[in-house]
């Protein structure tokens, strides 16, 4: 397969995976996870090349912990399902994190773009998850879906500066069930080349 089929496919292939069991797939390593997804940090692209993007990764008791209190705060019974799925039924979660003081000397430094460097950040840490999320989703039996439940920084007390803000949440584990049925819009690109 050529370079560019295979990243289309991966792009394809990747899917919201809700049905979780709590383990790694077999002949996939914390390691490997962590390896794909330190590569991906390094080459994503930011404004500035000003690198504003990190990642943790929960495991074991850190994980159920957080998604337990996760769970406690949130007030009514269906809301608290799906933190209650993360807590039990997955492996991990991998946080990804813009640290806001990298924006702030964005701002310092280029007054005249101030404005976008929020937007900027936030557009960079995008592409390091959905990135993380297509490249984890081709390891066999690897399932994962996207959650923000940004409140969680406050329960991860000082592994995570004041300045750092939490943007979404990779939960993963052994996929259980396949993605289910998604449909697609007629969203056919317009070519112009006159106007
Ligand atoms: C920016 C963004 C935010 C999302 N937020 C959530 C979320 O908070 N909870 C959730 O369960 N899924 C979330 N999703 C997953 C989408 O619902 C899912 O990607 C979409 O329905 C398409 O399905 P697919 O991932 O299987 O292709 C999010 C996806 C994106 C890209």
């Amino acid at each position: 397969m050529s370079t560019v089929k295979t990243i289309l496919s991966s792009i394809a292939t990747r899917r919201t995976i809700y049905s979780l069991k709590p383990e790694l797939p077999a002949n996939v390593t914390l390691e490997q996870i962590k390896d794909i997804t330190q590569a991906i940090l390094k080459d994503t692209p930011s404004a500035f090349n000003s690198q504003p993007n990190k990642v943790i990764i929960l495991t074991g008791e850190a994980h159920k912990q957080v998604w337990n209190q996760v769970v406690e705060a949130i007030p009514t019974e269906d809301g608290k399902k799906r933190p209650q799925s993360a807590a039990d039924e997955a492996y991990g979660t991998i946080l990804f994190i813009v640290d806001d003081a990298v924006t702030k000397g964005l701002q310092e430094g280029f007054p005249a773009w101030a404005a976008a460097f929020p937007d900027f950040a936030v557009t960079s840490n995008g592409a390091v998850q959905i990135s993380t999320w297509t490249a984890l989703s081709q390891l066999p039996g690897f399932g994962a879906h996207l959650q923000h439940y940004n409140f969680l920084k406050g329960f991860l007390g000082d592994k995570i500066g004041e300045n750092e803000t939490i943007q979404a949440q990779l939960v993963f584990g052994t996929k259980a069930a396949d993605a289910g049925e998604k449909t697609y819009k007629d969203n056919e690109i317009e070519v112009i080349s006159t106007l």
